[in-house]
């Protein structure tokens, strides 16, 4: 499912970021680029990062 339109990012590439290594909402964005252009994706985007940060 895309979550970023803008920047076509999708769940499974959030959940790739932290497995990754990205720790934070921040580095989430810095490695995928979601939420860094309309910013109406934010909100989903940072609760399925920390979903997936949590069960790291
Ligand atoms: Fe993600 Fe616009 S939908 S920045």
């Amino acid at each position: 499912m895309y979550v970023c339109i803008c920047k076509g990012v999708s769940d499974h590439r959030i959940r790739r970021a932290v497995e990754e290594g990205a720790r934070s909402w921040r580095e989430v964005q810095q490695v995928t680029g979601c939420g860094t252009q309309c910013g109406k994706c934010a909100c989903m985007g940072k609760g399925i990062a920390r979903d997936a940060i949590k069960e790291e």
